[in-house]
């Protein structure tokens, strides 16, 4: 099958290639370049230039590394790398790497500089050009490594030198190869924008061809040359922001020949079914099937109380309610999905890291249900997909929808499910949005939800003792839900919160906040 993505026309055939020695910036590298206007394509450190060439990139890069360029299995690229007349960029271990292989010497640095350190330019061009400097020409940049270059190639120049002696840059301007010992990616480099900016226009002569709206052109492009003339495409919408991108981009391709089929397993919040319904059938021109399973789910479900069986059944409920759906359609050759950049990426085989990421969304639908898949969004980071959402003119309920689990509120029920616990947990998580929202704090937010606990307790309603659930509020702040931390609401607002809560909805007997950080906590309660 001709890959969706690759050798594509258009923003995609101008490229950098990051080769990825496991540098924990890697991945920031990646998305400082496409920042900056330029796609940029990560592969493993170790790629045949052979591969590297067909990619036809304007430049490439050498990342960071763990490992230092002494150790007996250090990693190491095709030589080719340095003879293909394409510009290179080595940074940190990238740098001390290039500089071994091409007759420098490096040495594990007497005064080991880390974090912020100061670099005055000895030669502007190209690298530094134009960057703003204090009369000293002092710049700023963050290192994080030991090993420093003691000579360049005996071709090589020294561009910059750190406040310690040290070379901080260093390049050959006939052959565009160049190094920085020091991270332009990181926040802390202050002219590091720059310099990458310079790398990628002044020495790759880079155009900035990667923009949301020419991601936009060059996939429906593809889209129209993978799918034909005649064929038609089956997507799954869910309301997440990666599927409804898929959704959009799609209808812009194929019109009429798209078939968007919504499972609502009645695990949504309060009226999200409604909103994703009206949003799709409005702003839609393809099929959009509404199939309305949630008896089906709730009988599946009935009695089960093991949080991983409740994910399982949803999973497994949801793609024969989907099979059955698209197959009953006629013949739909392709299926669409929304995997984006990160599920993608073969990362792990990076230097340092054992696992390698399957090439399929995680929990995505499976191959054997007989389509091509096609993945749109196969190059994008989740704030990229939001950026072409954006120039897709998605509304911001979709944009900027908090992360919600695919098995839904039935993993914040604890215990069994009912459709009375669902109603009940579906009205309490509304009131703690909406006067979240209302006090301004949802940004702030990573994710801001209700539990339904599985705890009877006693209170006072009217005039007698009252035995109801207790409502468990968790809201968190954190930057990738790897970690997370509670989050510190006022009491004034929580005070409202469960005074609305218990006030509005009779059996509630109690209302409490959870405090607990991840680790040891996780962020849902199931
Ligand atoms: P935890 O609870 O592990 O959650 O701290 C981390 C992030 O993952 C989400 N989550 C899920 N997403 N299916 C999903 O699609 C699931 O079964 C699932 N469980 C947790 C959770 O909401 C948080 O963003």
């Amino acid at each position: 099958m001709e890959h969706f993505l690759e050798n594509g026309k258009g923003s995609l055939s101008e490229k950098v290639v990051l080769l990825d020695f496991g540098g924990q910036y890697s991945m920031l590298i990646a998305r400082r370049v496409r920042e900056a206007g330029v796609y940029c394509e990560v592969l493993p450190y170790n790629t045949p230039w052979e591969v590297i060439q067909g990619h036809n990139p304007a430049g490439i890069i050498l990342s960071g590394s763990p490992a230092s360029v002494y150790q007996e299995d250090a990693p190491k690229c095709d030589p080719a790398v340095y003879e293909g007349g394409v510009p290179v960029l080595g940074i940190c271990y990238g740098m001390h790497l290039l500089n071994i292989d091409l007759g420098g010497e490096v040495k594990k640095g007497s005064r080991s500089e880390f974090g912020r350190t100061s670099f005055t330019i000895e030669q502007p061009e190209p690298l530094f050009r134009g960057i703003s400097i204090n009369d000293e020409a002092v710049c700023y940049g963050w290192m994080s490594h030991q090993d420093e270059v003691l000579n360049p190639p005996p071709d090589f120049e020294v561009l910059a030198w750190t406040e310690n002696g040290t070379v901080a840059a260093t390049g050959n301007r006939q052959k565009n190869i160049y190094g920085l010992q020091f991270h332009p990616e990181v926040v802390h480099s202050p002219c590091g924008e720059d310099v990458l900016k310079n790398f990628l226009y002044k020495v790759c002569q880079c155009s900035h061809s990667w923009t949301p709206r020419s991601f936009i052109d060059d996939a429906v492009a593809r889209i129209r040359r993978v799918v034909g003339e005649n064929e038609r495409v089956v997507c799954a919408l869910s309301g997440g922001v990666d599927s409804s991108v898929v959704a959009f981009l799609l209808d812009k391709a194929l019109g009429s020949r798209a078939v968007f089929i919504f499972v609502d397993h009645g695990l949504l919040r309060l009226d999200e079914a409604k909103e994703v319904a009206r949003l799709f059938k409005e702003g839609l021109q393809g099929q959009f099937i509404h199939i309305d399973a949630r008896e089906k789910f709730l009988k599946r479900l009935e009695g089960v109380t093991d949080p991983e069986e409740k994910r399982r059944i949803i999973g497994n409920e949801f793609i024969n309610v989907f099979k059955e759906k698209a197959l009953s359609m006629g013949d739909i050759a392709y299926l669409a999905q929304g995997t984006i950049y990160p599920d993608v990426i073969e990362s792990g085989s990076a230097y340092g890291s054992a696992v390698i990421k399957s090439h399929h969304n995680v929990g995505g639908l499976p191959e054997e249900l007989g389509f091509e898949l096609i993945e749109p969004l196969r190059e994008l980071f989740k704030d990229e997909v939001r950026l072409v959402g954006k120039e897709l003119n998605l509304p911001d309920a979709i944009l900027k929808r908090q992360p919600f689990p695919g098995p839904g509120l039935a993993v914040r029920i604890i215990g069994a499910i009912s459709a009375g616990k669902l109603d009940l947990l579906q009205k309490a998580d509304a009131i703690f949005r909406n006067e979240v929202e209302k006090a301004g704090y949802k940004d702030e937010l990573w994710q801001f939800f209700a539990v339904l606990t599985d705890v009877q307790v006693v209170g006072v309603k009217g005039d007698g003792r009252h035995y109801g659930p207790v409502i468990a509020l968790r809201a968190v702040v954190s930057e990738d839900a790897m970690t997370a931390d509670w989050a510190r609401l006022p009491h004034e607002l929580l005070e409202k919160i469960s005074a609305r809560i218990t006030g509005e909805i009779p059996d509630v007997a109690r209302v409490v906040y959870d405090i607990t950080s991840k680790p040891p906590g996780t962020i849902e309660w199931e």
